[in-house]
């Protein structure tokens, strides 16, 4: 595996007739990232991973400079996947001048859900993902794979990919789960045992209200009721909401099963975890 340290690095490393498969990261890999790593293998000629934990997707409250920096461990989980390429720009490569030129989406996307409770992030992503792209698939166009697990990203990154005409297919990779269902996650790390095993009300709150939502032909108390339950075990949610997978506006009655998304985000302790749905 090649690793490029610089943007001229990686314009040495990649060739104009191979076009790359690229799955950017912050690093801190996990069984989740291997498997865009793998997924992404027979769509281009080139395997292309980054990982750039991006200041700029943090508030100032975050935990940038704790997210967890595992380098070596990175480097061998995608030299034994067979990752062809890493791109690790250092942060004065990247962004050698304060990035004051900023790629902002749509606020009826983004500033909802995540962006309602990270103001912000998703001009942080679009903004990093933009310059990543430019980097990786500036010259060749090519294939790009996001984790459904941060779902509205996923949105995000196809409607900028859509609106900028970007020559860039953007594939989607479903969500890994430990045993008991848990998303994985770099910040599950963040946990400790005991909170690791609480850690999958989660997911089972998702489940249920989904379930709830198929069931009720009254549901407007359903997702406060979904909310109030997690409270009651100690957690402190931002949301958990129904939304049409289209748009991600709120689901109505008349938005039929195979539709939608069960969507959450809440905090256990110091961790805040995110996870989805599909149904
Ligand atoms: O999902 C992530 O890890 C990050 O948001 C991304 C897409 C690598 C941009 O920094």
């Amino acid at each position: 595996m090649l690793i490029a340290r610089s943007i001229a690095d990686l314009r040495q490393a990649l060739t104009p007739n191979r076009r790359p498969a690229f799955v950017p990261t912050m690093g801190n890999l996990h069984e989740g990232h291997i498997a865009l790593v793998r997924q992404a293998q027979p769509l281009g000629d080139v395997t292309v991973a980054s990982i750039f934990v991006n200041r700029l997707q943090f508030l100032p409250h975050e935990d940038f400079d704790s997210y967890p920096r595992t380098w070596e461990a990175d480097c061998a989980k995608l030299q034994a996947a067979g990752c062809d390429v890493l791109f690790a720009p250092r942060e004065a490569d990247l962004y050698p001048e304060p990035q004051t030129f900023k790629v902002h989406p749509d606020p009826r996307l983004a500033d909802m859900l995540e962006g309602h409770f990270r103001p912000g992030f998703f001009v942080g992503v679009s903004t990093v993902v933009m310059k990543l792209f430019a980097c990786v698939l500036g010259a060749t166009g090519g294939v790009a794979v996001f984790g459904k697990k941060d779902y509205q990203q996923l949105m995000v990154i196809r409607h900028m990919v859509r609106q900028f005409a970007l020559p860039i297919e953007i594939v989607a990779g479903e969500t890994c789960r430990a045993a008991d269902g848990l998303a994985l996650s770099s910040r599950n790390g963040y946990l400790s045992l005991e909170e690791r095993q609480e850690a999958v009300a989660l997911s089972q709150a998702l489940k249920r209200l989904a379930q709830q939502w198929l069931d009720a032909s009254d549901r407007s108390a359903l997702e406060a009721q979904a909310q109030d339950a997690l409270r009651a075990r100690g957690w402190a949610p931002d949301y958990l909401t129904v939304r049409r997978r289209a748009d991600l506006l709120p689901a109505t009655a008349d938005d039929a099963a195979g539709t939608l998304v069960a969507l959450g985000a809440a905090r256990l302790g110091n961790t805040r975890l995110i996870d989805n749905l599909e149904f």
